[in-house]
């Protein structure tokens, strides 16, 4: 398949959950019809927030069986990125600007047998991952400054999913956003090219039960697109 047409994915963001309840939260998003758990790892340090690390990911891969979607905010990633997938990362996306040795970096990852991915800050030029796109599974660009859930999306970031877009062509890469991911703003950034949405606070609100009609309303919003399945 064409990186052209592929199908939506919804990415639940767990940092909105009740960290109380983790492992029920992950449970329940995953049955709620989530395609992917996106786990936001934080380390005070590349992001002025602190989440967490590798053993709470391997506890809640017993929870459900998505795809883990591991967005690594710590710099550098370059040590940890073993610890993830060891942990049960299926996809593990580190920041362009987290490393020294981006090439490197990404090569690491896949030789760890998982998905690479690069994460563009809202100030990042689409032009960091020109000469990287071979080593390329995603490309996440954040639609926020990462650090928090909750924060107001950032409009200048649909042009570059589309800048972003024509430079992938038809390359088998995912376009991933983050940030502030609504019913609103989806259908914009999905005819700029992009396929996979993240999602905190637009899953996570009003409580366990209305979880999946929260993950279908954010699928319909952009079925009138017509560019995804
Ligand atoms: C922000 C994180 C996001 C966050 C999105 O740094 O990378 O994944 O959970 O939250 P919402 O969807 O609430 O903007
Ligand atoms: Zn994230």
């Amino acid at each position: 398949m064409s990186a052209a047409n592929r199908s939506l994915v919804i990415a639940a963001s767990i940092l909105a959950s009740d960290f109380a309840n983790l492992g029920q939260e992950t449970r329940d998003v995953s049955a709620a019809g989530a395609d992917w758990i996106h786990l936001d790892i934080m380390d005070g340090h590349f992001v002025p927030n602190i989440t967490f690390g590798p053993s709470l990911v391997a506890a809640l891969r017993e929870q459900s069986e998505k795809t883990f979607d591991c967005h690594l905010m710590i710099e550098p990633c370059d040590p940890f990125l073993e610890a993830f997938a060891t942990a049960g990362a299926d996809r593990i996306t580190i920041h362009a600007e987290a490393t020294r040795h981006l090439d490197r970096s990404l090569q690491a990852i896949r030789a760890l047998g998982k998905k690479a991915g690069v994460a563009l800050n809202p100030a990042t030029p689409p032009a960091a991952i020109e000469f990287v796109l071979d080593h390329l599974d995603l490309v996440l660009v954040m639609t926020v400054n990462p650090g928090f859930g909750g924060q107001t999306f950032i409009p200048e970031m649909v042009d570059k999913v589309a800048l972003v877009r024509q430079m992938i062509g038809e390359r088998a890469i995912d376009i991933e956003v983050d940030g502030g991911v609504t019913s609103e703003t989806a259908p914009r950034l999905v005819a700029a090219g992009a396929n996979a949405l993240v999602a905190g606070s637009a899953v996570f609100k009003g409580g366990r039960a209305a979880y999946g009609e929260h993950i279908a309303a954010l699928r319909r919003s952009v079925v009138a697109s017509g560019r995804l399945a």
